[in-house]
This record gives structure tokens, C-alpha cells and sequence, in this order.
């Protein structure tokens, strides 16, 4: 398979990171005999120092042209000062709305070696493994009217939806769920919002073309305190922006290591942008201390989701779950690693496990 990729590394930790994932990338198509070639492009501050802009229009056609985008970090100290329109996360609003990416997935999966890590007791986060799957485009965070009124002693936000809208993230919720242990839960607040009524019945239209697939509607409030109770009863989460956002940052903490965490954001083809959730960690930048094991997977889910390349995708995640259990880690990890090593040594580990 021949495939072209844009490299987005951004700002701080993230040319770090952004690189370690390139070159496990570079490792997987050398095993499956695939040629994958590589784009390097600016964005965020870098893109700001060297273009004068955060997302230059050369770098969103060369990734509107690619098969997939791999992005670090953007943002840092230097670009906070700047006006609304020249800061760094700005470029990546415009890339995530430039290309319509509408669905954003967020694994969250619990290693056996890491279990120290997280604030829950072992013993009930213990085989948590389960995605998320946020409404990335629409929702509350985008219906309009939102704008006071009466000189502030009204407020109104609008939580608006088309249905198909609705259906393409469903969609992609059943899609993952066939791609994982086949049980769907669409979270939702149907008890009260008319939105959710109707997210409800698209769930239940779109179950008749996945009959494989379990399907259980729960309310969002349940969930949230699922999640920490007994994290292990999900397997794929399908919802609403803001109910998504929220649910994606308490899951988040679930492993107890952010550098640990993958991302996607999907549209309806193959097209989609991976980075990992932590942001360019300036604190750290230039040190060779950053996890890179957040943008591997994020490579990871890059070959599944983009390229349909499961054995490939699995034989990294098998990787970096061999390389844990050897007791390797770096230094952000809570629960001390027996071998703290850096960015260079880890990236060479999970080459060499490859
Ligand atoms: P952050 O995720 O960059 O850092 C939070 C803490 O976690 C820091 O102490 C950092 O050193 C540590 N950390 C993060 N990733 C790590 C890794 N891979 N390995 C080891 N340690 C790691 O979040 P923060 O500090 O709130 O934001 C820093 C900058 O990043 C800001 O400019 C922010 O706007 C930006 N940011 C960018 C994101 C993106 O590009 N998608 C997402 C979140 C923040
Ligand atoms: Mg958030």
C-alpha cells in the first residue's frame, strides 16, 4: 500500500513526539512491505514565526491532498500575548474546521504494568478499555442564537442539530464499535432534551445495519459516574459535543499517564487528523524527557482508522504494551517506572519490539 502522510510537529514537546511516531510508522510499513512517504508542514506558533500565520494556506491544502495527518503539540508562552487571530490554536481550530472533521475518538485503555498510575484502585480500573466518540462540529458549542440580551439579564445558547448530522456521528460510533467488542452505548439526555429524542431514534434506525452490534442508550449524569465506578463496563461511547467533551476529559484521567493518550479526528473518508491529547508541554521542551508513547498510538489509530491497516495498527499497540510490562517508562508516568528512560530511548524501544 502506498500512502502519503503530512507531518504537523507544532510547537514544544511536539516535533519530539511528532518524529518518534514517523519513524514507527516508518518501522511498520518496512514489516508489511508499505511505502508511506511524508509531508512535513507548519503550523500553530512555529507556523506563526516562520509564515506570519497559525495555519498557513499551503499547509491546509497539503493536508486537504494527504491520506493522513500526524500532529504534535501547538502553543507555548511565546505566541500568548498574541491577538486572538495569530495564536497558535487558532491553526488548529481551522485545520479541524477547514477539513470538516466531524468525530473525534479518544481511547482510553488501561495497561496492566501502569495500574499504579491511576487515582481509581487498581481493582476497578483494572481491563478498562474503552473509546469515545465525540460530536465534534455541532451541538451546543456551535447553535446559534448565543448572545445575551436585556444587557446581560438574559442568556441564551442553542443546542441545534441537523438529523444528519446526527446520523454521521452514529454512524462512526457503530463503525468503531465494529472494530472493537461490538457494544455501543449512545449517551445522551433524552429524559430532558428534545435533541436526545431524537438522537435516540437515529441510534435505533441505524442499529437495524448493525445487528452484531449491542446497543444500550444511557443518560449522560449515569455515565459520568459509570465511568469512575466501574470504567470497565464500556466498551465504545457514542455522544454529543459538549456531553462528549466533558465524558473524554474525565475518562482521560482514567490511566493516570496524559502523555499515554492517543487521539483521532475523522470525517466521512478516509481523511483524518491523529495527535495525542497532551498538549506541547513547553515546561519540558528540549529536554529528550517527553512520553512519546501518546502520538505512537496516536500513529497507531492512524493506521486503523485511515488506512483499514488493523494487523499493522495492532503490532504497534502490541509494542508499546510489551515494552510497559518490561517495566520501561518515562518520567511523567505517576507510579515510577523500574527503567525511567527518555523520548530517544523509548522511540528505539518500541522500534526494536517492532
Ligand atoms: P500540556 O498537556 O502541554 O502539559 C500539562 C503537563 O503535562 C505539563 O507538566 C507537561 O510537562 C506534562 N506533559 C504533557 N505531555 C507530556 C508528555 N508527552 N510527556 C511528559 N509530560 C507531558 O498542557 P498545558 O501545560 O495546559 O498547555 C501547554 C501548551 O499546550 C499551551 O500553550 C496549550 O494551549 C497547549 N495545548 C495544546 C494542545 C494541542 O495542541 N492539541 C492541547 C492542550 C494544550
Ligand atoms: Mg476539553
Amino acid at each position: 500500500m502506498h500512502k502519503s502522510i503530512v507531518l504537523l510537529p507544532g510547537d514544544g514537546i511536539g516535533p519530539a513526539v511528532t518524529e518518534a511516531a514517523a519513524s514507527v510508522l516508518q518501522q511498520v510499513a518496512a514489516n508489511f512491505s508499505h511505502t508511506f512517504t511524508f509531508h512535513t508542514r507548519a503550523i500553530g506558533g512555529a507556523a506563526i514565526d516562520a509564515a506570519g500565520e497559525p495555519l498557513p494556506a499551503e499547509t491546509l491544502q497539503a493536508c486537504e491532498e494527504a491520506d493522513a495527518i500526524l500532529l504534535g503539540a501547538v502553543g507555548g508562552p511565546k505566541w500568548e500575548q498574541h491577538p486572538p487571530h495569530l495564536r497558535p490554536e487558532k491553526g488548529l481550530l481551522q485545520l479541524r474546521k477547514g477539513i470538516g472533521l466531524f468525530a473525534n475518538l479518544r481511547p482510553v485503555k488501561t495497561f496492566p504494568s501502569l495500574l499504579d498510575s491511576s487515582p481509581l484502585k487498581p481493582e476497578i480500573v483494572a481491563g478498562s478499555d474503552l473509546l469515545i466518540v465525540r460530536e465534534l462540529t455541532g451541538g451546543l458549542y456551535f447553535g446559534l442564537p448565543s448572545e445575551r440580551r436585556d444587557n446581560g439579564q438574559t442568556v441564551v445558547d442553542t443546542l441545534h442539530y441537523e438529523r444528519s448530522e446526527i446520523e454521521r456521528i452514529v454512524e462512526i460510533g457503530f463503525q468503531s464499535a465494529m472494530l472493537r467488542n461490538k457494544r455501543l452505548a449512545s449517551v445522551d439526555k433524552a429524559n430532558v432534551l428534545e435533541s436526545s429524542k431524537v438522537w435516540r431514534e437515529v441510534v435505533d434506525e441505524k442499529s437495524k445495519d448493525y445487528p452484531e452490534v449491542t446497543v444500550e442508550h444511557m443518560l449522560v449524569d449515569s455515565t459520568a459516574m459509570k465511568l469512575i465506578t466501574n470504567p470497565t463496563y464500556f466498551d465504545v461511547i457514542v455522544t454529543e459535543n459538549l456531553f462528549g467533551d466533558i465524558l473524554s476529559d474525565e475518562a482521560s484521567v482514567l490511566t493516570g499517564s496524559l502523555g499515554l493518550l492517543p487521539s483521532a479526528s475523522l470525517r466521512k473518508d478516509e481523511l483524518g487528523l491523529y495527535e495525542p491529547v497532551h498538549g506541547s508541554a513547553p515546561d519540558i521542551a528540549g529536554k529528550d524527557i517527553a512520553n512519546p508513547l501518546g502520538a505512537i498510538l496516536s500513529a497507531a489509530m492512524l493506521l486503523r482508522y485511515s488506512f483499514g491497516l488493523e494487523k499493522e495498527a495492532d503490532s504497534v499497540e502490541a509494542a508499546v504494551d510489551a515494552i510497559l510490562t518490561k517495566g520501561y517508562g518515562t518520567a511523567d508516568m505517576q507510579a515510577a517506572p523500574a527503567f525511567t528512560v527518555g523520548t530517544e530511548k523509548m522511540t528505539s524501544l518500541v522500534l526494536e519490539q517492532l
